[in-house]
């Protein structure tokens, strides 16, 4: 089994050369701002059941559509005023949206749900990308199903062989580093609230002074709004444990933990302290900056990993709004607390 070919995303030969494999229907990791991608051409079905394979993803887990430009998504769905307003604010960016319908999207996309999912990442050679394609691009995050995202081309090729992703567009380190927000639309058919379903780092706070919204957890009146939200997400080998408060206190807290095998994520000031007990400290970057622990996180969670940690006793990051509710979010669900 060898190991998918990585080349720059900036190479116009790269560009060919994906564009020659997506057409032949085939799978092609792809650069974004949040993560890296799993693609193929949207509208082809036998493409798009070659990411599931290859992710071991379960058929009711739909994927996103990427596209170039409003106009492109607009071809695949009857899309709602306010989707303009948001597109037009927020794209290219880390903004995906629910509506309801889908016309000439691969079926095994949708996964029965009733509903499209778009987004226009912010990825120049990506978009021209799309653009020449002339179709959406299908992606779920570039990583096995349950597994921390990738956030580089490394993290990629770690997790797939060339049998089932030939090819891997490198645009160095996702800027942002966590999943794209999520929101549904369809609830303000009926005069109720958009649905914030993913946590991003376009936040609440974003979005209010375009629409009535509001957060979800779960279940909404007994609907699941996502099938993604039931799975396990983005967990290391090792048991993850949260700590929570200033960084003294965590650290505390942390030594009265460490058993054999122990890795530590901690804030910056924390790791003098953290690092005399002799175990691996990983360094989460400052108390004050959860989008840096944020852009870190599955970086680091990888490490864990590859150090072989029974257990990870990890730092946690003023949550209150923004990236650091994403971040919290997402430490969360990888401990399995959510
Ligand atoms: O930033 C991102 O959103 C990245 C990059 C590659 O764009 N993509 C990503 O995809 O995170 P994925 O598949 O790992 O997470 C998308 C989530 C899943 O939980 C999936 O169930 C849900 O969105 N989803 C996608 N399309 C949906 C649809 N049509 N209906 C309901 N849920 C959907
Ligand atoms: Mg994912």
């Amino acid at each position: 089994m060898s190991k998918p070919l990585i080349v720059p995303v900036q190479d116009p030969a790269s560009l060919e050369r994906a564009l020659q494999l997506f057409q032949d229907g085939k799978v092609v990791a792809i650069p974004t701002e949040t993560v890296y991608g799993l693609a193929a051409d949207a509208t082809n079905e036998e493409a798009v059941l070659k990411i599931f394979a290859a992710k071991k993803r379960p058929a009711d887990n739909p994927l996103i559509s990427h596209v170039a430009d409003v106009a492109m998504a607009e071809r695949y769905a009857t899309l709602p005023l306010v989707f303009y307003k948001l597109a037009e604010a927020f794209w290219p960016g880390p903004l995906t949206m629910f509506v309801r319908g889908a016309h000439g999207i691969a079926s095994s996309v949708i996964a029965g749900t009733g509903q499209a999912s778009f987004r226009m990442p912010n990825q120049p050679q990506v978009l021209e990308l799309i653009r020449r394609l002339d179709r959406p691009l299908a992606a779920p995050s570039a990583n096995l199903s349950g597994k921390p995202s990738a956030t580089s081309a490394a993290h990629v090729a770690h997790d797939f062989v060339a049998e089932d992703v030939p090819l891997i567009l490198d645009g160095g380190p996702c800027t942002v580093g966590l999943e794209s927000t999520i929101l549904d639309l369809k609830p303000l058919e009926e005069g109720k609230p958009a649905l914030l379903v993913r946590e991003g780092a376009i936040s609440l706070k974003d979005l209010q002074p375009f629409l009535d919204v509001q957060r979800v957890e779960y279940f909404v009146e007994g609907m699941m709004v996502s099938p993604g939200l039931k799975y396990r997400h983005y967990s290391p080998q090792g048991d993850l444990i949260l700590f929570e408060g200033t960084p003294q206190k965590m650290s505390t807290d942390m030594l009265q933990h460490v058993e054999a095998r122990t890795v530590f994520i901690g804030t910056t000031e924390q790791l003098p302290v953290l690092e005399k007990s002799g175990f691996p400290v990983l360094d989460g970057g400052p108390y004050d900056r959860p989008d840096i622990a944020a852009n870190r996180l599955y970086d680091l969670l990888r490490q864990c990993d590859t150090l072989g940690a029974r257990q990870i006793l990890c730092a946690t990051w003023p949550s209150e709004e923004g990236i650091g509710k994403a971040l919290r979010q997402r430490q969360k669900k990888a401990a399995g607390l959510i």
